[in-house]
C-alpha cells in the first residue's frame, strides 16, 4: 500500500477561459472541479496507474466534506483527519489562446495541537500497512516548519520508504531528516541549495547538494524531464531524462503526475533509470488533460519510447 499525506487538501476548480483579462467579465468553456492538494493528485494518478494507495490528511467543513465525497466518488481510498476550520477551493484559470495560468489559492485552515495529534496517531496506524508514504503539498498555516521531518524520523523507525515534495523551510527541514526522495522543482531545488543554476552542470551538483544535505535519493524535475541522483543496486547514480516539451493544456499538477509514475515504477520493482522514464512519461501526459493527476496510461505508455535517459558519471567514477 502507498499512503499520500495531503496536509492542505482543497477543492480545485480548473477553468478554461480564452483571452483572460483582469477586470473582465468572462465566460468559462471548459471547467473541472476536483478533490485536490498535491497528495491528493498524486493518489489519483497512482489510482489510475492501478496502484494500492489510501489518501490522508486533513479536511474541514462542508468542502472537506465534499473532498472526501468526491475521492469516494472517483473510488480513491481515504481517510483524512476532520478538522473545525473550513478546507480551502483553489482556482485555476487557463487562457487556452496563449497557455497562461493564472492560480488563486484560498488561505487554508488553521489546524489545532489536538488536531495534529490525531493526524500523526492515524499516519502512524496507516502506516503499518504501507511499503510507501508520499508527503505533498504545502503545511497549514502556523504548524511548525519541522512538523513533515518529526514524521519522517518517526515513519523511517517502522522501516517506511519515505518521499517527500514541498517547498521553503519544511522542505529544508524535510532533507534533513533523511528521507528516501526528494522531488523540487527547478524553483525549490534553487531555494534549498541556495543559488540559482545557469547551465546543467549546476543542475547535477544540485541533485547532489540535495543528496549531501540528507536525501537518500534527490530528483528536481524541469520542464523537459529531470535530473536524478538515485540509487542503483545501493551506490548512487546519476541520470539526465530529457523529453521534448509539449504544448500545454495545464501544466499545473504536472509534478504531482511525475511523481506518482516514479513511485509507481518503482513499487513495482522497476531499476531506477525506468522509474525516472515513467515518471517524466506521467508528468508530460498530464499536461495535455485540465484537472491535476489525471493521465491516460495508454497515452503514457505510448510516450516512453520519445524519452531519452542518460546516465551521467558520478565523480567517483570520473576520478
Ligand atoms: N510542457 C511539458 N511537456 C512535456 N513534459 C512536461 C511539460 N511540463 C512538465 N512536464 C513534465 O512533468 C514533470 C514535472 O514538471 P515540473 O517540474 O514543471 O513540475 P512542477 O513545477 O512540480 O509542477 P506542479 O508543482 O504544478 O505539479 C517533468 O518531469 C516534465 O518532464
Ligand atoms: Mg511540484
Amino acid at each position: 500500500m502507498i499512503i499520500t499525506v495531503t496536509l492542505n487538501a482543497a477543492i480545485d476548480k480548473s477553468l478554461s477561459v480564452p483571452n483572460f483579462r483582469l477586470g473582465r467579465r468572462h465566460r468559462t468553456v471548459e471547467q473541472t472541479t476536483l478533490p485536490g492538494g498535491k497528495g491528493v493528485n498524486v493518489a489519483r494518478t497512482l489510482k489510475t496507474l492501478g496502484q494500492p494507495v489510501i489518501a490522508t490528511g486533513f479536511a474541514g467543513g462542508a468542502t472537506g466534506t465534499r473532498i472526501v465525497e468526491a475521492l469516494t466518488d472517483e473510488s480513491i481510498l481515504n481517510d483524512f483527519v476532520r478538522i473545525r476550520e473550513e478546507s480551502r477551493t483553489n482556482t485555476a484559470v487557463l487562457d487556452p489562446t496563449n497557455s497562461e495560468t493564472t492560480e488563486i489559492n484560498e488561505r487554508g485552515p488553521a489546524v489545532s495541537g489536538r488536531e495534529l495529534e490525531l493526524f500523526r496517531d492515524k499516519l502512524l496506524y496507516l502506516a503499518r500497512g504501507a511499503a510507501i508514504v508520499i508527503f505533498a503539498g504545502s503545511l497549514p498555516r502556523d504548524v511548525d516548519a519541522d512538523f513533515y521531518a518529526d514524521l519522517i524520523k518517526d515513519l523511517r523507525k517502522l522501516g517506511i520508504v519515505v518521499v517527500i515534495d514541498t517547498d521553503g523551510d519544511p522542505l529544508r527541514h524535510a532533507v534533513r531528516a533523511e528521507p528516501h526522495v526528494v522531488s523540487p522543482n527547478v524553483l525549490e531545488a534553487e531555494e534549498l541549495v541556495g543559488h540559482e543554476f545557469n547551465d546543467d552542470e549546476d543542475r547535477i551538483i544540485a541533485v547532489r547538494e540535495m543528496v549531501s544535505l540528507g536525501a537518500q535519493e534527490a530528483i528536481m524535475t524541469t520542464p523537459d524531464g529531470c535530473f536524478g541522483s538515485v540509487l542503483d543496486d545501493g551506490e548512487s547514480a546519476l541520470y539526465r531524462v530529457c523529453i521534448e516539451p509539449r504544448e500545454a493544456v495545464a501544466a499545473v499538477g504536472a509534478g504531482d503526475a511525475f511523481l506518482a509514475g516514479y513511485v509507481a515504477a518503482r513499487y513495482g520493482g522497476k531499476p531506477p533509470a525506468e522509474c525516472l522514464r515513467y515518471g517524466v512519461a506521467c508528468g508530460a501526459e498530464s499536461v495535455h488533460r485540465l484537472g491535476a493527476g489525471l493521465v491516460d496510461p495508454n497515452k503514457v505508455d505510448r510516450l516512453l519510447g520519445d524519452i531519452e535517459v542518460q546516465r551521467l558519471a558520478t565523480p567517483a567514477e570520473v576520478s
